[in-house]
């Protein structure tokens, strides 16, 4: 057996080479054809007319310019029909080079899965790569070759509105999401039908921009570079990912987008990344409004030179670059090999085969918003959402309840669910196949179950007209429902906020609501953290549902009735207040810890406030219990090349089943620099039935308790360790010390 899959290993590696082969020989043939406008060309991405991501430019040559073989890539071109009429203009070019159409397909493409914020908070790899592999297949079906996707920015400060597009602030949960993602987009291999190139963005530390303001400026240690924000980068390579977009940002002074360290040094040097690097929408431009460049021209210089590939929408190098190598200030062979590197990626998806291949109206029909994609859609929604608070059980209800109010301004909303960056396609009624919450919520309820509903008031705005009628609907229903949160405009791409409180008068209509003594249960509908203080202290159940795609009614109301137990755990600390921001649990220790919440003199704490969040990361509950016991561990201590087996016993003392997230925190407690206070090394998702237990294993090696020591090489440093057991990172409910020699 072992034979024959060495035997097989070694054939497919053989023939992986030998394609590779043929695919480079082609492109330097092709190359070698090419004119260097044409080459230029290659290096040019446009976006088209049906949606823009970022400030228009109006070029209205696109055309003759595809036809002239002076663009080598689309985004934004949505739909079969559109992307072979692209693609027919492309084959009227003299050398019939196929474009690459990109889309930011981030959560889904018609089905719309989680936003991947509240993906993360499922911590279920299974299924966030599933989620990456429907949306590649109905993306790959309507003619996108390539995802603007995944995006790993580390998510450390809330008010940035971006974070709804990642995977939270841990570095860890990060790494592996990004990997799942990248093996969800790509599939098996590049080429075949179903399979779209993923884009691990934005390179890099984009998320850490001052005051959490889109687009500003980013200031970091190079230690904090390589250890917090860039091993998601990492993982998604190491899963194979096809292309990188570099960012807005600049990085201790060089704007990403020109930045040679990042690029050639890391990316394409200590990472051998072979891939191409496309820049974010005009960010070569915009290195003239950095202030780093004079003119576009000293744009396409600097961009070139540090590794940008691809130029999406600055036309910087479509007007700039020719001139350039003439005056023998860029190489051709720069440009050689970022033609290359494009050229590569098309000869792989098989488009100099056939340029429609991925165009096909009838696998379209057949895949996009099928059954089984909405199946998986609600199963990540349901697994998504975060159960906060449940005082006195009233989660979930009883089915047998005569009437429910339905209350707040998202309750009948129906794109509201499908959040930020998801793709808006022309020709879908969003009434008709987004199930709201309403629409859930009827579906679940039997004939004897009255339902009634009443707005309350509007997302934002002052107007509290509407609360004396929601009012009257919760005094005569058994519980209220109260549906709130963020517009789904709120959050995403230059939606930062300074104020993370619910938005309006919503925390007074919660108010209202809770004072008439009926049982409420609160959904907070958001696209990062929000600050809901009152709401949390007051009202006995919560449920943070995020943004869910288009199963969102049918996923909350299953929760809602106990249907799914939910199991989500937050990928993101929620702050008691804006002024506690960037807060995040990993955080290193410091000379003065505050002992406790009280302790304020002369200790790093707030006068006014206490350090810790209102929810910690790794923090969500179940309808049931979970009972953590028995910790072992296989020995007192390791050397290099050994290993510790830590086991414990987790029971499900409860009466219901549930998934537990258990959850694997080191600390080392002295190095040769400072390091966190704890911080996430491993984690399960358990499954167990009512009153069933299992003994659950993880291994520590080396790689665990390695970080960048204080000459910035990655090692583990000999000294004593402790390992946690947690069911988020401030509930740790086992211990115990270990050395490393
Ligand atoms: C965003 C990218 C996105 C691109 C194309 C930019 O504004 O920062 O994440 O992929 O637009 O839509």
């Amino acid at each position: 057996m072992k034979k024959i899959t060495t035997f097989t290993f070694l054939f497919v590696s053989f023939f992986a080479m030998a394609q590779q082969e043929t695919i480079d020989q082609k492109v330097n043939a092709l190359l070698k054809k090419m004119t260097i406008e044409e080459k230029i060309g290659q290096l040019n991405q446009y976006t088209g007319d049906n949606s823009a991501t970022g400030p228009i430019t109006i070029n209205p040559n696109k055309q003759a310019e595809i036809k002239a073989g002076l663009i080598g890539s689309m985004l934004n071109i949505i739909g079969t029909k559109y992307t072979r009429q692209y693609q027919e203009l492309a084959m009227q070019s003299r050398l019939k080079i196929p474009l690459l159409f990109g889309q930011d397909v981030i959560h889904g493409y018609k089905t719309t899965f989680p936003i991947p914020l509240a993906e993360a908070a499922s911590w279920d790899l299974k299924t966030i790569e599933l989620a990456a592999r429907v949306a590649a297949t109905e993306a790959s079906a309507s003619g996108i070759h390539w995802t603007f996707a995944p995006m790993v920015d580390i998510g450390r400060d809330p008010r940035w509105g971006r974070v709804m597009e990642g995977a939270g602030e841990d570095t860890y949960l990060g790494s592996k999401i990004a990997y799942a993602r990248v093996k969800g987009f790509q599939g098996n291999k590049l080429g075949d039908l179903n399979s779209v190139m993923a884009c691990v963005k934005h390179f890099a530390a984009y998320g850490a921009a001052v005051g959490g303001r889109d687009y500003n400026s980013v200031d970091m240690s190079e230690r904090m570079l390589l250890e917090t924000y860039l091993p998601p980068f990492k993982a998604a390579l190491d899963a194979g990912a096809a292309t990188f977009m570099n960012s807005f940002n600049d990085l201790n002074g060089i704007p990403a987008t020109g930045n040679a360290h990042l690029q050639r040094d890391i990316l394409k040097g200590k990472w051998n990344f072979q891939g191409f690097v496309v820049s974010d929408w005009g960010s070569i431009g915009e290195m003239v409004a950095h202030g780093y460049s004079k003119d576009l021209k000293e744009a396409a210089y600097a961009a070139i030179t540090a590794g940008s590939d691809m130029d999406m929408e600055s036309n910087a190098y479509r007007y700039n670059l020719a001139e350039l190598v003439k005056e023998g200030r860029v190489s051709i062979d720069l440009i050689d090999d970022a033609v290359k590197r494009i050229l590569r990626k098309k000869y792989e998806l098989g488009l100099f085969d056939d340029p429609y291949r991925y165009s096909d109206e009838k696998r379209a029909e057949k895949e996009l918003n099928n059954p089984e994609n909405r199946k998986a859609a609600l199963e990540a929604a349901e697994k998504s959402i975060v159960l906060l608070k449940n005082e006195n059980q009233t989660l979930p209800l009883s089915k047998n309840l005569k009437t429910i109010a339905f209350i707040g301004p998202m309750v009948k909303e129906y794109k509201a669910n499908m959040g930020f960056w998801s793709v808006e396609l022309p020709e879908v009624n969003y009434d008709k196949w987004v199930v709201s919450q309403w629409d859930g919520l009827q579906n679940k309820v039997g004939k004897n179950t009255k339902l009634l509903y009443a707005k309350g008031c509007e997302v934002d705005g002052d107007n509290k007209d509407g609360f004396a009628e929601a009012v009257a609907a919760a005094k005569q229903a058994d519980v209220v429902i109260l549906s709130i949160g963020e517009r789904r405009d709120m959050s995403g791409e230059a939606k930062s906020r300074s104020d993370l409180h619910l938005p309006g008068v919503q925390e007074d209509l919660v108010k209202a609501i809770q004072a008439t003594g009926k049982p409420v249960i609160v959904l907070v509908n958001a696209g990062r953290p929000l600050i809901f203080n009152w709401t949390a202290d007051n009202v006995p159940a919560i449920l943070y549902t995020w943004w869910l795609g288009t199963e969102a009614g049918n996923a909350i109301a299953n929760v809602l009735f106990g249907d799914y137990n939910p199991s989500g755990k937050l990928p993101m600390t929620f702050p008691r207040e804006v002024g506690q921001i960037p807060i995040y649990y990993n955080h290193y220790s410091t000379g003065r810890p505050a002992k406790d919440e009280d302790s304020k003199n002369y200790v790093s704490a707030y006068i006014d406030l206490k350090n810790s969040p209102k929810f910690p990361f790794g923090y969500g509950l179940s309808y049931t219990k979970f009972d953590y016991s028995n910790l072992k561990l296989s020995s007192a201590s390791m050397k290099n090349n050994e290993t510790i087996k830590v086991s414990f016993q987790l029971s499900n003392v409860g009466k219901a089943a549930g998934e537990e997230v258990v959850q694997l925190y080191l600390k080392d407690k002295f190095g040769s620099v400072v390091r966190p206070v704890l911080e996430l090394r491993d984690f399960q998702k358990i499954k167990l039935n009512a009153g069933e237990s299992k003994t659950i294993e993880f291994t520590i090696d080396k790689e665990k308790l390695s970080f960048y020591n204080n000459k910035l090489e990655w090692t583990a440093e000999p000294g004593d360790f402790e390992v946690m057991i947690g069911a988020s990172s401030a509930d740790i409910k086992l211990k115990s010390d270990f050395k490393f020699n």
